[in-house]
């Protein structure tokens, strides 16, 4: 007769468990498992096999620049670079094969096109003359729903597009910081400092009004005094793309979610969530930029709220799965708890003195199903869109084999290069985040032309 094997977790012997199990582990433990970590860590870096090389971004066909990127026909294409000499002539890697850009190029290509080419097209993309740029946060307190993909291949987008865009890291695992080639000593290097320098100004002015009523002002540490010196541009990184720039992360950002409370206990009145969106204005990135995406860590943090308080438009991200979904909509029952607390805490105030209530507004929000399955989720999907109406982005982000494919180094379908897949996956794949893009843009542009329109003074319904 023969034995059928039984599955692994039977007959498992207490005593040769507890024979083979280590002793326990105590605080000491951590730091020695951190040590190997550190030296396993070091060993790959010297192999190469680290994340944290100079990234480089690679060239752009003339195939690609007239399909995806400058809307012109690839005869007339060439035909203005034959007659313009003195613009980027691109690249062969073989006697009269194709031609390469870098993005740069692109990008002077395409503002080429947009002064000397047909007004009927768009060349540049729309941005109202005088109106800020529009800060996008995307969040959900659930890990591994896309946050971090879609915020990347958004920014990714848009900077194709030709919009000047800011990348801020606010997750201190520091995903999007390693997707950009970031490097990132520590938190003077993140958004910390910026966070610190809202807290010591309003530590500055309620020390004037302590002096004027005569009693001691609280004291100011080295840290609040060097933040004080510190402006957002102090603190941006170039990328390797030429128009995408980035305020990195690392893990001591965590740090902020420990310091500021401790600040808040010491100045009641400090608007801890104002500390991003304030610095962001006072510093004129708003003008510096098209678009600010803000990454953000999978919990509604203190770095959160500030990203979220900051945000125009508040993207989340959501599988086409029961527990996403249920977990999504405890995040924005979270949400509404947190910011009606922090609504509530201000009015009170407020109301007693007869002063104008504040509330937070978003100019829209939206959940966007990501790594969407359509043989296998179109039924809760559609569930979804059911219960969510047009809070659901009618656009669904495919799963895509491309994203895991794209090499070492490469984090985005829009950094591989398109001759190492099948042509059909790759414009299947590049499809489904362009798609997802022209779901945002077409918010964007909205809210944009609505601004512009009530800036004339004219009322839109
Ligand atoms: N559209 C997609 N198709 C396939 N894989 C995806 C897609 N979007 C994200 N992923 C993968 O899912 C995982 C989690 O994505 P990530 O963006 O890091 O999520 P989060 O930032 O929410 O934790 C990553 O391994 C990522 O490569
Ligand atoms: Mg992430």
């Amino acid at each position: 007769m023969q034995k059928t094997a039984l599955p692994p977790y039977f007959n498992i012997s207490p005593d040769a468990a507890a024979e083979s199990l280590d002793p326990a582990t105590d605080t000491e433990g951590f730091a020695r498992i951190a040590a190997s970590c550190l030296q396993g860590r070091d060993d790959l870096a010297t192999r190469g096999m680290d994340n944290t090389g100079h990234k480089k971004l690679r060239l752009f066909s003339t195939w690609e620049i007239t399909k995806y990127l400058i809307p012109v026909a690839p005869a007339h294409f060439r035909r203005v670079l034959r007659q313009n000499p003195n613009l980027p002539q691109g690249v062969t890697e073989t006697n009269g094969g194709a031609r390469w850009f870098a993005l740069d190029e692109v990008l002077r290509l395409r503002a080429h096109f947009g002064t000397e080419g047909s007004k009927a097209k768009e060349y540049t993309p729309y941005r109202p003359k005088g109106l800020p740029a529009k800060i996008v946060a995307v969040a959900n307190f659930k890990g591994g729903v896309g946050k971090t993909s879609t915020c990347a291949h958004l920014a990714m987008s848009a900077a194709l597009d030709g919009y000047k865009v800011l990348v801020i890291d606010l997750d201190s695992q520091g995903s999007m910081t390693s997707i950009f080639g970031a490097q990132v000593a520590d938190e003077w290097a993140t958004v910390f400092p910026l966070l610190a320098r809202h807290y010591a100004t309003h530590l500055r002015q309620d020390n004037q009004r302590r002096l004027d009523r005569g009693e001691a002002p609280q004291p100011l540490d080295d840290t609040l005094d060097d933040a004080l010196k510190i402006s957002t541009r102090d603190i941006v990184q170039k990328t390797h793309w030429p128009n995408i720039d980035i305020i990195g992360a690392q893990l001591n950002l965590y740090w902020s979610e420990f310091q500021i409370p401790v600040w808040r206990m010491a100045a009641r009145g400090w608007k801890l969530w104002d500390g991003l969106s304030d610095v962001l204005a006072e510093d004129g990135i708003l003008d510096d930029y098209d678009l600010v995406f803000l990454d953000t860590p999978p919990a509604l943090g203190y770095l959160t709220i500030n990203g979220l308080s900051a945000a125009d438009i508040l993207l989340v991200p959501v599988g086409a799965s029961f527990l996403e979904f249920d977990s999504t909509g405890r995040f924005f029952d979270m949400l509404h708890a947190t910011f009606h607390s922090i609504e509530e805490g201000e009015n009170i105030a407020a109301r007693a003195l007869g002063r104008e209530e504040m509330r937070f507004e978003w100019d829209a929000v939206r959940a966007i199903i990501t790594r969407y399955d359509g043989t296998q989720q179109a039924e809760m999907a559609g569930l979804m869109q059911a219960y969510l109406g047009r809070t659901l982005s009618p656009y669904r982000q495919d799963f895509t084999a491309l994203i895991g494919q794209a090499g070492e180094n490469v984090n985005s379908i829009y950094e591989a290069d398109y001759r190492d897949f099948n042509r059909d996956t790759y414009a299947r794949g590049r499809a489904t985040f362009d798609e997802t893009y022209a779901a945002f843009k077409t918010l964007l542009l909205g809210i944009w032309r609505r601004e512009e329109l009530e800036a004339q003074g004219n009322v839109v319904e």
